[in-house]
């Protein structure tokens, strides 16, 4: 497949500067195919000084040489941008949106004409190119744009493809889920500082940890529960530990976040 030969990126903030930093870190895109806009000019100064890219503040001019449009703006103000953009956006572009909560017969709604959108939901650890994405299709993209999709993030992590019915499930796992991690490695890192480890020891050896456990479940494709037998020995110090992750309800703490992102997630949009 031919590589992207323009991308509009609207709404660079804190995602969509990620994305472009990928795709120009990986030699996807050069920075003279890419244009970023944003609501304020600061943010914009920001961008063209750390990217290089192009930048405007004006979306309708940024859509207008794009064959990628990629809205990275908040669910929140997703409807007036694509008000504002609709009258200029033709049917052989094709839209990426990666606004929580927005499905993709919303952006069809509002855009009001046959241009394929596709609905993709990443997360930060795009920024160290380990991000997770998962894209559906709209009722006018077909294989050719989900495959355009997957390149822009296979290029930051791994990609899948699933039913759109998940997409709020997949915002509450994979793209909040950083920052349940982000809270479970700290406390990690403070039980280790409570036993006597430096601060920064204890980081590093509760992060490395949390990534080759990581990479475990996805190499050996076993189940976590065979995983966890391994390292429990008889009378050993893991089961101890267990003992206490169980009496704290860590299981049914972890269950709950998500169950209660997901509700969440469904409701973005209108608020
Ligand atoms: N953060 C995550 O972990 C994550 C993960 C997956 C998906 N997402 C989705 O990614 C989207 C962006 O999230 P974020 O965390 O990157 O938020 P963010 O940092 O607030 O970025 C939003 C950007 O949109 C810009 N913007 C606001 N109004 C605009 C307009 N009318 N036209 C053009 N640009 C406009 C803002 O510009 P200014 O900076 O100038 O105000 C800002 O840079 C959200 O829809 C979110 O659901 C986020």
């Amino acid at each position: 497949m031919d590589s992207i030969s323009k991308l509009a990126v609207i709404g660079a903030g804190k995602m969509g500067e990620t994305l472009i930093k990928a795709l120009l870190e990986t030699h996807l895109l050069a920075a003279e195919q890419v244009i970023a806009t944003a609501k304020h000019a600061r943010r914009l100064e920001e961008i063209a000084e750390r990217c290089k890219v192009a930048v405007t503040l004006d979306n309708r001019e940024a859509i207008a040489a794009a064959e990628v449009i990629l809205l990275c703006v908040k669910p929140q103000t997703l409807r007036d941008v694509l008000n504002e953009i609709k009258s200029v956006v033709r049917p052989e572009q094709m839209l990426i949106s990666i606004a929580a909560s927005a499905t993709t017969a919303f952006i069809e709604r509002h855009l009001d004409n046959t241009a394929p959108v596709v609905r993709a939901m990443p997360n930060t650890p795009a920024l160290v190119r380990a991000g997770m994405t998962v894209l559906c299709p709209g009722k006018h993209a077909r294989e050719e744009h989900l495959q355009r999709a997957r390149q822009i993030f296979d290029a930051v992590g791994r990609t899948l493809i699933i039913d759109e019915k998940y997409m709020d499930a997949v915002t509450a796992l994979s793209a909040s889920g950083p920052a349940y991690i982000y809270v479970i490695l700290e406390s990690l890192a403070e039980g280790g500082l409570k036993v006597g480890l430096p601060r920064q020891v204890a980081t590093e050896l509760a992060a490395q940890m949390c990534f080759g456990a990581a990479r475990m479940v996805l190499e050996t494709g076993a189940h976590p529960a065979l995983l966890k037998d391994a390292v429990t020995t008889p009378a050993g110090c893991t089961i101890d530990g267990i003992l206490q992750l169980e009496e704290g309800g860590l299981r049914v703490t972890l269950i709950k976040a998500v169950v209660e992102a997901t509700r969440r997630a469904t409701q973005l949009i209108e608020s």
